[in-house]
């Protein structure tokens, strides 16, 4: 049974006051909550096996190698991936997303063509855009309607055999739209076509099966879904993470090094260079255990209730905008005529309510808008209907302040 105050209790910071107020946390599409399982999980690393991994003969090492691979097996297993060593354990989307186009700069030649959404964060333009700097290749953009869904006729028309590479979010960080992941895998795949999807906005919502999406390649972070910041995964299939060059050079990801010449080591661990964040990836396991105990469709239900609530309630404030009206995870991102986004989120956050403000990294879609920015509250399943009438009652008081 899903019971919110339970779950609450979780999560020892919606505990605490902002500015002598009761925290409203609605800032989960930046980074969401850490339950006192993932806390936990860190004490216990520094506490008890903290060692380097894949290097030690001796016990603490091999422990942290045990745990650090154990991880490893619940991304796959969560993402259903094939085999564990599909799964590369990064730094968190942006570094995920830059292994594969810089990957692909060895690939590419000019003429070809990458296809990106307008829909995109920073994180997922900017690398490619790099990459067609570096390769001659084409960045062609699937544009957007004013409901904040993509104009999928426009993508259908844009493939051509010369597309190499389609990138898109599976869900939208500024507006919350859950795009037709399925079916623009489906049909760039027609064409021969890779596809990579960032995953970082819907895996708080949704549990991806990147087998039966056939996707090639799909991008999160841990810290978007209760686990610590500084870890990510990037999942590729074998035969894509194969044709890949490294992406950087160092300890761990190599087999042989002689002065001569060096050779790579397999998956995953040629794109491992370094020492990762072994705390972080053991953490980011236990987060998949707890989300998944909690239950996706027991997340999911939570929070279309709130998605549905906070709209309804928001639609009364008067000269209130939504931005992003289609099929969309629990985010409203909104403004009230008149008044500049960054002056709302701070009247907010003195009443104790936290939301984003901003471009929110997507300033294509702002532009397109034709807006500065918008005021974003992205809900979690932690989150409660009470919370909501904060928000409310904070934005009709802000609303009054500065008009
Ligand atoms: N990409 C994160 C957000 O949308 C940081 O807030």
């Amino acid at each position: 049974m899903f019971n919110v105050d339970e779950i609450r209790a979780d999560f020892p910071i919606l505990n605490r006051e902002v500015h002598g107020k009761k925290l409203v946390y609605f800032d989960n599409g930046a980074t969401s909550q850490t339950p006192q399982v993932v806390i936990d999980a860190i004490v216990d690393y520094y506490s008890n096996y903290n060692a380097n991994i894949h290097r030690g003969v001796h016990t603490l090492s091999q422990e942290a190698t045990d745990k650090y691979e154990e991880a490893r097996l619940k991304v796959q297993k969560h993402f259903n991936a094939k085999q564990s060593y599909e799964i590369i354990l990064t730094t968190g989307t942006t570094h995920s997303i830059n292994i594969v186009a810089s990957g692909f700069a060895a690939l590419l030649k000019e003429g070809d063509e990458v296809i990106v959404s307008a829909l995109e964060h920073h994180s997922n333009i900017v690398p490619w855009q790099m990459l067609c700097e570096k390769t001659g290749a084409i960045l062609k953009v699937i544009p957007m309607d004013e409901d904040g869904s993509l104009r999928m006729d426009v993508y259908h028309e844009l493939l051509n055999a010369k597309t190499k590479l389609v990138f898109c979010n599976h869900v939208s960080n500024a507006l919350g739209t859950i795009n037709p992941i399925k079916e623009i895998i489906h049909a760039a795949h027609k064409f021969g076509a890779y596809v990579l999807i960032d995953g970082a906005q819907a895996v708080p919502h949704i549990k991806p099966d990147v087998q039966e999406l056939d996707v090639d390649f799909y991008v999160a972070s841990a810290h978007k879904m209760c686990g610590p910041t500084g870890v990510g995964l990037l999942y590729g299939k074998e035969e894509l993470l194969n044709l890949l060059p490294p992406y950087q050079g160092g300890g761990e990801m190599i087999e042989t090094v002689t002065f001569e010449k060096t050779t790579y080591a397999g998956l995953p661990h040629k794109f491992e260079a370094g020492t990762p964040n072994i705390c972080g990836g053991i953490a980011f396991g236990a987060a998949i255990d707890y989300m998944n105990e909690i239950g996706f469709e027991n997340i999911a239900k939570q929070e279309s209730e709130l998605l549905a609530y906070g709209t309804e309630e928001l639609e009364k404030i008067e000269n209130l905008k939504i931005y992003g009206t289609t099929n969309k995870a629990s985010v409203i991102s909104f403004n009230i005529e008149g008044i500049h986004p960054y002056d709302i989120g701070s009247i907010l956050d003195k009443l104790g309510v936290a939301v984003r403000t901003g471009h929110h990294c997507a300033q294509p879609i702002m532009n397109f808008y034709c807006i500065p920015g918008t005021v974003r509250a992205s809900f979690a399943f932690y989150n409660t209907k009470e919370e909501i009438d904060v928000l409310v009652a904070s934005l009709k008081r802000a609303q009054m302040m500065l008009s």
